[in-house]
Protein backbone atom coordinates (compact mmCIF):
# COMPACT_ATOMS: atom_id res chain seq x y z
CA UNK A 1 0.00 0.00 0.00
CA UNK A 2 1.24 3.51 -0.77
CA UNK A 3 -0.13 6.65 0.52
CA UNK A 4 1.25 10.35 -0.08
CA UNK A 5 1.15 11.24 3.93
CA UNK A 6 1.29 8.48 6.47
CA UNK A 7 -0.21 10.04 10.04
CA UNK A 8 0.77 8.41 12.87
CA UNK A 9 -1.69 9.45 15.73
CA UNK A 10 -5.43 10.22 15.88
CA UNK A 11 -5.11 12.70 18.29
CA UNK A 12 -6.45 16.70 17.26
CA UNK A 13 -2.56 17.51 15.07
CA UNK A 14 -2.97 14.03 13.30
CA UNK A 15 -6.88 14.76 12.82
CA UNK A 16 -6.76 17.71 11.90
CA UNK A 17 -3.90 17.23 9.15
CA UNK A 18 -5.54 14.84 7.80
CA UNK A 19 -8.43 16.77 7.18
CA UNK A 20 -6.54 19.53 5.95
CA UNK A 21 -4.99 17.53 3.45
CA UNK A 22 -8.14 16.19 2.06
CA UNK A 23 -9.57 19.08 1.59
CA UNK A 24 -5.97 19.76 -0.36
CA UNK A 25 -6.85 16.96 -2.19
CA UNK A 26 -4.12 14.77 -0.72
CA UNK A 27 -3.81 10.88 0.56
CA UNK A 28 -3.18 10.17 4.02
CA UNK A 29 -3.35 7.11 6.27
CA UNK A 30 -3.90 7.30 9.90
CA UNK A 31 -3.02 5.03 12.09
CA UNK A 32 -3.90 5.26 16.01
CA UNK A 33 -2.74 2.47 18.63
CA UNK A 34 -5.91 3.40 21.05
CA UNK A 35 -9.46 2.43 20.46
CA UNK A 36 -11.73 4.93 19.01
CA UNK A 37 -13.94 5.36 21.81
CA UNK A 38 -10.90 5.72 24.00
CA UNK A 39 -9.04 8.68 21.96
CA UNK A 40 -13.35 9.71 22.35
CA UNK A 41 -13.36 9.93 26.03
CA UNK A 42 -10.22 10.91 27.00
CA UNK A 43 -10.43 13.58 28.73
CA UNK A 44 -8.02 16.48 28.72
CA UNK A 45 -7.75 20.36 27.14
CA UNK A 46 -10.66 22.81 26.82
CA UNK A 47 -9.35 26.45 25.84
CA UNK A 48 -9.29 27.03 22.41
CA UNK A 49 -7.45 29.72 21.29
CA UNK A 50 -9.81 32.25 18.19
CA UNK A 51 -7.29 31.17 15.61
CA UNK A 52 -8.58 27.50 16.35
CA UNK A 53 -12.39 27.94 16.51
CA UNK A 54 -11.16 30.12 12.83
CA UNK A 55 -9.49 27.04 11.31
CA UNK A 56 -12.04 24.53 12.30
CA UNK A 57 -14.99 26.47 11.43
CA UNK A 58 -12.83 27.47 7.67
CA UNK A 59 -12.56 23.41 7.56
CA UNK A 60 -15.85 23.05 7.75
CA UNK A 61 -15.93 20.50 11.32
CA UNK A 62 -16.60 24.20 13.38
CA UNK A 63 -20.66 23.36 12.94
CA UNK A 64 -21.70 21.59 16.39
CA UNK A 65 -18.18 23.92 17.91
CA UNK A 66 -20.36 26.67 16.87
CA UNK A 67 -23.51 25.82 18.49
CA UNK A 68 -22.02 24.62 21.48
CA UNK A 69 -18.95 25.88 22.21
CA UNK A 70 -18.85 28.42 25.29
CA UNK A 71 -16.93 31.66 23.90
CA UNK A 72 -15.55 33.83 26.43
CA UNK A 73 -14.47 37.81 26.92
CA UNK A 74 -12.77 37.42 29.43
CA UNK A 75 -10.82 35.47 32.36
CA UNK A 76 -10.12 35.78 36.02
CA UNK A 77 -6.96 35.71 38.49
CA UNK A 78 -7.92 35.01 42.10
CA UNK A 79 -5.22 36.45 44.96
CA UNK A 80 -5.40 36.83 48.68
CA UNK A 81 -9.31 36.19 48.53
CA UNK A 82 -10.35 38.58 45.76
CA UNK A 83 -11.20 37.72 41.99
CA UNK A 84 -9.68 40.11 39.52
CA UNK A 85 -11.61 40.25 35.90
CA UNK A 86 -9.13 40.62 32.72
CA UNK A 87 -11.16 41.20 29.72
CA UNK A 88 -9.17 39.72 27.09
CA UNK A 89 -11.81 41.10 24.26
CA UNK A 90 -11.46 44.64 24.68
CA UNK A 91 -7.57 43.94 25.48
CA UNK A 92 -7.42 42.58 22.13
CA UNK A 93 -9.77 44.01 19.88
CA UNK A 94 -12.71 42.07 20.08
CA UNK A 95 -11.13 38.55 20.45
CA UNK A 96 -12.20 35.92 22.48
CA UNK A 97 -11.52 31.96 23.77
CA UNK A 98 -13.93 28.80 23.49
CA UNK A 99 -14.52 26.59 25.80
CA UNK A 100 -14.90 23.22 24.11
CA UNK A 101 -13.53 19.89 25.01
CA UNK A 102 -11.00 18.18 23.44
CA UNK A 103 -12.67 14.75 23.22
CA UNK A 104 -15.60 16.78 21.36
CA UNK A 105 -13.17 18.48 18.88
CA UNK A 106 -11.92 14.94 18.41
CA UNK A 107 -15.25 13.34 17.93
CA UNK A 108 -16.17 16.10 15.16
CA UNK A 109 -12.66 15.40 13.01
CA UNK A 110 -13.38 11.61 13.16
CA UNK A 111 -17.21 12.39 12.04
CA UNK A 112 -14.92 14.26 9.52
CA UNK A 113 -12.46 11.68 8.51
CA UNK A 114 -15.06 9.00 8.68
CA UNK A 115 -17.69 10.94 6.18
CA UNK A 116 -14.39 11.30 3.53
CA UNK A 117 -13.79 7.74 3.33
CA UNK A 118 -10.21 7.86 4.13
CA UNK A 119 -8.37 5.56 6.12
CA UNK A 120 -8.07 5.84 9.74
CA UNK A 121 -7.07 2.86 11.38
CA UNK A 122 -7.87 2.49 15.60
CA UNK A 123 -6.28 -0.53 17.95
CA UNK A 124 -3.17 -0.88 15.72
CA UNK A 125 -0.30 -2.42 17.39
CA UNK A 126 3.65 -2.40 17.12
CA UNK A 127 3.94 0.49 15.12
CA UNK A 128 7.30 1.31 13.04
CA UNK A 129 8.77 3.34 11.10
CA UNK A 130 11.69 3.41 8.54
CA UNK A 131 13.80 5.28 6.15
CA UNK A 132 12.42 8.64 7.08
CA UNK A 133 15.07 10.02 5.29
CA UNK A 134 14.39 8.51 1.72
CA UNK A 135 11.77 8.86 -0.65
CA UNK A 136 9.71 5.89 0.10
CA UNK A 137 9.55 6.41 3.95
CA UNK A 138 7.46 3.21 5.60
CA UNK A 139 4.95 2.43 8.16
CA UNK A 140 5.11 -0.97 9.43
CA UNK A 141 2.23 -2.15 12.17
CA UNK A 142 -0.09 -4.74 13.45
CA UNK A 143 -3.72 -4.59 12.11
CA UNK A 144 -6.93 -7.25 13.35
CA UNK A 145 -3.96 -9.86 13.10
CA UNK A 146 -2.22 -9.02 10.27
CA UNK A 147 1.57 -7.11 9.62
CA UNK A 148 0.67 -4.30 7.28
CA UNK A 149 3.33 -2.15 5.83
CA UNK A 150 2.55 1.57 3.99
CA UNK A 151 4.87 3.37 2.18
CA UNK A 152 4.68 7.12 2.04
CA UNK A 153 6.06 10.33 0.62
CA UNK A 154 6.43 12.05 4.34
CA UNK A 155 5.47 10.30 7.61
CA UNK A 156 3.54 13.10 10.16
CA UNK A 157 4.59 12.14 13.76
CA UNK A 158 1.23 12.62 15.48
CA UNK A 159 1.93 10.57 18.31
CA UNK A 160 1.72 12.84 20.96
CA UNK A 161 5.10 12.70 23.82
CA UNK A 162 5.34 8.97 24.52
CA UNK A 163 4.56 8.10 20.92
CA UNK A 164 7.42 6.11 18.85
CA UNK A 165 8.21 9.02 15.64
CA UNK A 166 10.76 10.77 18.21
CA UNK A 167 12.66 8.04 19.43
CA UNK A 168 13.31 6.89 16.17
CA UNK A 169 15.38 9.49 15.26
CA UNK A 170 18.78 8.52 15.62
CA UNK A 171 20.65 9.99 18.68
CA UNK A 172 22.32 13.37 17.89
CA UNK A 173 19.85 14.70 14.87
CA UNK A 174 17.51 16.47 17.77
CA UNK A 175 18.55 18.48 20.55
CA UNK A 176 15.96 18.16 23.14
CA UNK A 177 14.94 21.18 25.88
CA UNK A 178 13.30 19.88 28.91
CA UNK A 179 12.19 20.82 32.76
CA UNK A 180 10.11 19.48 34.91
CA UNK A 181 7.42 20.68 37.60
CA UNK A 182 7.79 19.75 41.07
CA UNK A 183 3.83 19.85 41.35
CA UNK A 184 1.33 18.19 38.63
CA UNK A 185 -2.54 18.53 38.84
CA UNK A 186 -5.27 16.93 40.11
CA UNK A 187 -8.29 17.38 37.89
CA UNK A 188 -11.94 16.62 38.32
CA UNK A 189 -15.04 16.44 36.14
CA UNK A 190 -18.24 17.39 38.48
CA UNK A 191 -22.09 17.57 37.25
CA UNK A 192 -22.86 21.01 38.67
CA UNK A 193 -23.69 23.63 36.91
CA UNK A 194 -20.55 26.30 36.78
CA UNK A 195 -20.57 28.98 39.19
CA UNK A 196 -19.25 31.53 37.36
CA UNK A 197 -19.42 32.12 33.53
CA UNK A 198 -15.69 32.76 33.33
CA UNK A 199 -12.04 30.89 33.99
CA UNK A 200 -10.75 31.65 37.33
CA UNK A 201 -7.08 31.25 38.25
CA UNK A 202 -6.08 31.05 41.57
CA UNK A 203 -3.16 31.38 43.56
CA UNK A 204 -3.69 30.52 46.99
CA UNK A 205 -1.65 29.94 50.36
CA UNK A 206 -2.29 25.90 49.86
CA UNK A 207 -0.97 26.09 46.04
CA UNK A 208 -2.65 26.70 42.27
CA UNK A 209 -5.94 26.07 41.61
CA UNK A 210 -7.96 26.81 38.50
CA UNK A 211 -11.92 27.27 37.79
CA UNK A 212 -12.99 25.69 34.37
CA UNK A 213 -16.11 24.26 33.18
CA UNK A 214 -17.47 22.11 29.99
CA UNK A 215 -20.76 23.10 29.50
CA UNK A 216 -24.11 24.35 31.28
CA UNK A 217 -23.83 21.60 33.61
CA UNK A 218 -20.28 20.11 33.77
CA UNK A 219 -17.58 21.90 35.76
CA UNK A 220 -13.75 20.95 35.27
CA UNK A 221 -11.67 21.78 38.37
CA UNK A 222 -8.26 21.25 38.88
CA UNK A 223 -5.54 21.99 42.26
CA UNK A 224 -1.56 21.55 42.43
CA UNK A 225 -0.30 18.42 43.79
CA UNK A 226 3.11 17.07 44.48
CA UNK A 227 3.97 15.27 41.21
CA UNK A 228 3.98 11.74 42.21
CA UNK A 229 0.53 12.06 43.93
CA UNK A 230 -1.66 8.95 43.71
CA UNK A 231 -5.39 9.52 42.59
CA UNK A 232 -6.32 6.98 45.16
CA UNK A 233 -5.53 9.16 48.30
CA UNK A 234 -8.05 11.29 47.39
CA UNK A 235 -12.01 11.02 48.33
CA UNK A 236 -14.56 13.11 46.58
CA UNK A 237 -15.28 14.81 49.85
CA UNK A 238 -11.21 15.29 50.30
CA UNK A 239 -11.40 16.95 46.48
CA UNK A 240 -13.98 19.18 47.36
CA UNK A 241 -12.58 20.56 50.98
CA UNK A 242 -9.84 20.99 49.01
CA UNK A 243 -11.17 22.70 46.35
CA UNK A 244 -13.22 24.86 48.51
CA UNK A 245 -10.50 26.22 50.47
CA UNK A 246 -8.24 26.96 47.38
CA UNK A 247 -11.07 28.50 45.12
CA UNK A 248 -13.63 30.23 47.57
CA UNK A 249 -13.38 34.38 47.81
CA UNK A 250 -13.88 36.97 50.44
CA UNK A 251 -17.06 37.59 49.01
CA UNK A 252 -18.32 33.90 49.42
CA UNK A 253 -17.66 33.32 45.81
CA UNK A 254 -16.98 29.24 45.60
CA UNK A 255 -18.09 26.47 42.76
CA UNK A 256 -21.08 24.96 42.90
CA UNK A 257 -20.61 21.21 44.20
CA UNK A 258 -21.73 17.80 42.64
CA UNK A 259 -21.06 14.37 41.88
CA UNK A 260 -17.45 13.90 40.54
CA UNK A 261 -17.41 11.68 37.22
CA UNK A 262 -14.25 11.88 35.99
CA UNK A 263 -10.66 12.52 38.39
CA UNK A 264 -7.28 12.18 37.80
CA UNK A 265 -3.39 14.04 38.35
CA UNK A 266 -1.10 15.09 35.17
CA UNK A 267 2.20 15.85 35.86
CA UNK A 268 3.67 19.37 34.46
CA UNK A 269 6.51 19.75 32.02
CA UNK A 270 8.08 21.84 29.26
CA UNK A 271 9.65 20.17 26.73
CA UNK A 272 11.02 21.59 22.94
CA UNK A 273 12.51 18.92 20.40
CA UNK A 274 14.76 20.99 17.95
CA UNK A 275 14.07 20.09 14.57
CA UNK A 276 10.95 18.95 14.24
CA UNK A 277 11.82 17.23 11.45
CA UNK A 278 13.97 14.62 10.76
CA UNK A 279 14.49 13.91 6.78
CA UNK A 280 10.66 13.19 5.36
CA UNK A 281 9.46 12.79 9.22
CA UNK A 282 7.81 15.73 10.66
CA UNK A 283 6.73 15.94 14.24
CA UNK A 284 3.76 18.19 15.08
CA UNK A 285 1.87 18.96 18.31
CA UNK A 286 3.30 17.26 21.49
CA UNK A 287 5.47 14.58 19.56
CA UNK A 288 7.55 17.74 19.33
CA UNK A 289 6.86 19.62 22.44
CA UNK A 290 4.90 19.81 25.58
CA UNK A 291 3.66 22.69 28.08
CA UNK A 292 2.39 22.59 31.14
CA UNK A 293 -1.15 23.09 31.10
CA UNK A 294 -1.34 26.18 32.77
CA UNK A 295 -1.21 28.35 29.57
CA UNK A 296 -3.86 26.52 27.72
CA UNK A 297 -1.71 26.31 25.12
CA UNK A 298 -1.31 22.82 24.06
CA UNK A 299 -3.47 21.94 21.46
CA UNK A 300 -3.57 25.30 20.36
CA UNK A 301 0.46 24.46 19.41
CA UNK A 302 -0.55 21.44 17.78
CA UNK A 303 -3.51 23.13 15.60
CA UNK A 304 -0.75 25.88 14.30
CA UNK A 305 1.66 23.48 13.63
CA UNK A 306 -0.92 21.49 11.43
CA UNK A 307 -1.68 24.38 9.60
CA UNK A 308 1.95 25.26 8.36
CA UNK A 309 2.55 21.25 8.04
CA UNK A 310 -0.37 21.04 5.97
CA UNK A 311 0.23 24.00 3.45
CA UNK A 312 4.17 22.77 2.66
CA UNK A 313 2.78 19.64 1.89
CA UNK A 314 -0.16 21.41 -0.49
CA UNK A 315 2.79 23.44 -1.73
CA UNK A 316 5.53 20.47 -2.29
CA UNK A 317 2.08 18.60 -4.34
CA UNK A 318 1.32 21.94 -6.33
CA UNK A 319 4.62 22.66 -7.97
CA UNK A 320 7.21 20.03 -5.71
CA UNK A 321 8.56 23.09 -4.00
CA UNK A 322 10.14 22.18 -0.96
CA UNK A 323 10.41 26.14 0.83
CA UNK A 324 7.41 26.00 3.21
CA UNK A 325 8.06 22.73 3.86
CA UNK A 326 11.90 23.69 4.54
CA UNK A 327 11.33 26.34 7.02
CA UNK A 328 8.34 24.50 8.85
CA UNK A 329 10.44 23.44 11.81
CA UNK A 330 11.67 27.42 11.98
CA UNK A 331 8.21 28.90 11.57
CA UNK A 332 6.68 26.67 14.22
CA UNK A 333 9.13 27.14 16.30
CA UNK A 334 9.51 30.54 16.80
CA UNK A 335 5.66 30.53 18.09
CA UNK A 336 6.66 27.61 20.41
CA UNK A 337 9.04 29.31 22.24
CA UNK A 338 6.76 32.25 22.77
CA UNK A 339 4.01 29.69 23.84
CA UNK A 340 6.89 27.58 26.21
CA UNK A 341 7.67 31.34 27.62
CA UNK A 342 3.91 32.47 28.42
CA UNK A 343 3.21 28.69 29.63
CA UNK A 344 6.48 28.88 31.91
CA UNK A 345 5.33 31.99 33.09
CA UNK A 346 1.88 31.20 33.96
CA UNK A 347 3.05 29.18 35.69
CA UNK A 348 5.52 30.08 37.94
CA UNK A 349 3.11 32.58 38.43
CA UNK A 350 0.45 30.85 39.97
CA UNK A 351 2.24 27.66 41.56
CA UNK A 352 3.61 27.38 44.91
CA UNK A 353 7.16 25.43 44.51
CA UNK A 354 8.43 23.22 47.69
CA UNK A 355 10.78 25.54 49.79
CA UNK A 356 9.60 28.75 49.08
CA UNK A 357 9.52 31.71 51.75
CA UNK A 358 7.07 33.75 53.08
CA UNK A 359 8.79 36.54 50.57
CA UNK A 360 8.53 34.40 47.69
CA UNK A 361 4.67 34.06 49.02
CA UNK A 362 4.19 37.79 49.23
CA UNK A 363 6.60 38.65 46.00
CA UNK A 364 4.64 36.26 43.57
CA UNK A 365 1.43 38.06 45.05
CA UNK A 366 2.84 41.67 44.03
CA UNK A 367 3.54 40.27 41.06
CA UNK A 368 -0.50 39.39 40.05
CA UNK A 369 -1.63 42.60 41.73
CA UNK A 370 1.02 44.35 39.09
CA UNK A 371 -0.93 41.69 36.40
CA UNK A 372 -4.33 42.40 37.28
CA UNK A 373 -3.68 46.71 38.00
CA UNK A 374 -1.06 47.53 35.04
CA UNK A 375 -3.29 47.70 31.42
CA UNK A 376 0.07 47.49 29.70
CA UNK A 377 0.74 43.54 31.54
CA UNK A 378 -3.03 42.97 31.54
CA UNK A 379 -3.00 43.54 27.49
CA UNK A 380 0.40 41.45 27.68
CA UNK A 381 -1.42 38.84 29.13
CA UNK A 382 -4.02 39.05 27.11
CA UNK A 383 -2.29 38.82 23.80
CA UNK A 384 -0.50 35.57 24.89
CA UNK A 385 -3.61 34.14 26.23
CA UNK A 386 -5.46 34.93 22.92
CA UNK A 387 -2.83 33.28 20.73
CA UNK A 388 -0.08 35.16 19.27
CA UNK A 389 0.08 35.20 15.31
CA UNK A 390 2.34 33.39 13.29
CA UNK A 391 5.06 35.47 12.06
CA UNK A 392 3.88 34.94 8.18
CA UNK A 393 1.11 34.45 6.12
CA UNK A 394 0.52 31.45 4.56
CA UNK A 395 -1.40 30.95 1.06
P1 LIG B 1 -2.22 13.66 21.60
O1 LIG B 1 -3.53 14.27 21.93
O2 LIG B 1 -1.41 13.07 22.69
O3 LIG B 1 -2.48 12.57 20.48
C1 LIG B 1 -1.52 11.61 20.11
C2 LIG B 1 -2.22 10.37 19.62
O4 LIG B 1 -1.26 9.43 19.17
C3 LIG B 1 -3.02 9.70 20.73
O5 LIG B 1 -4.33 9.45 20.29
C4 LIG B 1 -2.22 8.45 21.04
O6 LIG B 1 -3.05 7.39 21.50
C5 LIG B 1 -1.60 8.15 19.68
N1 LIG B 1 -0.39 7.34 19.75
C6 LIG B 1 0.59 7.34 20.68
N2 LIG B 1 1.54 6.44 20.39
C7 LIG B 1 1.17 5.84 19.24
C8 LIG B 1 1.73 4.82 18.44
N3 LIG B 1 2.87 4.23 18.80
N4 LIG B 1 1.09 4.45 17.33
C9 LIG B 1 -0.08 5.02 16.97
N5 LIG B 1 -0.67 6.02 17.70
C10 LIG B 1 -0.05 6.41 18.82
N6 LIG B 1 -4.12 22.27 25.62
C11 LIG B 1 -4.79 23.40 25.28
O7 LIG B 1 -4.58 23.93 24.18
N7 LIG B 1 -5.73 23.97 26.10
C12 LIG B 1 -6.02 23.44 27.31
O8 LIG B 1 -6.90 23.95 28.00
C13 LIG B 1 -5.27 22.28 27.74
N8 LIG B 1 -5.52 21.69 28.91
C14 LIG B 1 -4.93 20.51 29.21
C15 LIG B 1 -5.26 19.92 30.41
C16 LIG B 1 -4.67 18.69 30.74
C17 LIG B 1 -5.04 18.07 32.05
C18 LIG B 1 -3.78 18.06 29.83
C19 LIG B 1 -3.17 16.72 30.15
C20 LIG B 1 -3.46 18.65 28.63
C21 LIG B 1 -4.01 19.87 28.32
N9 LIG B 1 -3.72 20.52 27.12
C22 LIG B 1 -4.34 21.69 26.81
C23 LIG B 1 -2.76 19.92 26.19
C24 LIG B 1 -3.43 19.13 25.07
O9 LIG B 1 -4.29 18.15 25.60
C25 LIG B 1 -2.37 18.48 24.16
O10 LIG B 1 -1.42 19.45 23.82
C26 LIG B 1 -2.97 17.87 22.89
O11 LIG B 1 -3.64 16.67 23.21
C27 LIG B 1 -1.90 17.58 21.83
O12 LIG B 1 -2.46 16.92 20.74
P2 LIG B 1 -1.63 15.89 19.87
O13 LIG B 1 -2.54 15.41 18.81
O14 LIG B 1 -0.33 16.49 19.52
O15 LIG B 1 -1.27 14.72 20.88
C1 LIG C 1 -9.62 23.05 31.05
O1 LIG C 1 -10.76 23.53 31.00
O2 LIG C 1 -9.42 21.83 31.02
C2 LIG C 1 -8.45 23.97 31.16
C3 LIG C 1 -8.64 25.33 31.12
C4 LIG C 1 -7.54 26.18 31.21
C5 LIG C 1 -6.27 25.63 31.34
C6 LIG C 1 -6.09 24.26 31.36
C7 LIG C 1 -7.18 23.43 31.27
O3 LIG C 1 -5.20 26.46 31.46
Amino acid sequence: MHTQVGIIGAGPAGLLLGHLLHLEGIDSVIVENRSRDYVIERVRAGVLEQGTVDLMIRMGVGERLRREGLPHQGLYFSFAGRRHHINLAELTGGKTITVYGQNEVVRDLIDARTATGRPLHFEVGHVTIHDMDSERSKIRFEHNGREEEITCDFIAGCDGFHGICRPSIPEGSIKHYEREYPFGWLGILAEAAPSSEELVYTYHHRGFALFSMRSPKITRLYFQVPPEEDIANWSDDAIWDEMLQRLTTRDGWQPAIGPIVQKGVTPMRSFVAEPMRYGRLFLAGDSAHIVPPTGAKGLNLAATDVMVLASGLAEYYAGRSTRLLDDYSDICLRRVWKAQRFSWWMTQTLHRFPGESEFDYRRQLADLDYITGSRAAMTSLAENYIGLPLDIQLA
